[in-house]
């Protein structure tokens, strides 16, 4: 092979190696920081989650799809019926929309919202 066309080969080859590959970076969604010392409020951080927008009250309100999670009537839908306190993450109300789950594929939780919801009910699940 001739120097010109092996350096001709050489330089296409690494021109092809520097330009062909694209990476396109995901970044997950990193679960907040949250600290097990400070009480999660049902009131301000749990209800928000269910009618800010309507995303959840959009269909599970009253006499809408149960379980009610409209503000002033989540709390009576959901403890104790959709809460395990035993095993925690098999609690109805935070796996059946949790993103990992099969369930309720129309509507998940955001990373951070199960993270929240979860730490809620290891705290006991309060009506705070
Ligand atoms: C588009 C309408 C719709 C929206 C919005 C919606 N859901 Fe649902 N949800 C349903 C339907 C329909 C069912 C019953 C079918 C099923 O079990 O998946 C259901 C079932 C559930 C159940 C199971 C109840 C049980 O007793 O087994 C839970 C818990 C639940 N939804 C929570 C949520 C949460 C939390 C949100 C908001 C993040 C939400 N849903 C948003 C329609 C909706």
């Amino acid at each position: 092979m001739k120097t010109r066309q092996f350096l001709a080969i050489l330089t296409f080859t690494l021109a092809g190696m520097l330009f062909s590959c694209e990476y396109v970076h995901i970044v997950p969604e990193a679960p907040p920081e949250i600290d097990p010392e400070v009480p999660i409020s049902f009131a301000t951080q749990i209800e928000t989650i269910f009618n800010t927008g309507n995303n959840c009250t959009a269909c599970h309100k009253t006499g809408g799809t149960s379980p009610d999670l409209s503000t002033g009537k989540a709390y009576a839908s959901i403890v104790p019926a959709l809460i395990n306190t035993v095993d925690t993450t098999a609690s109805i109300i935070y796996w059946h929309a949790h993103p990992s789950s099969t369930t309720h594929a129309w509507k998940k939780y955001t990373v951070g919202e199960a993270t929240i919801i979860l730490e809620w009910i290891k705290q006991g699940a309060k009506n705070n």
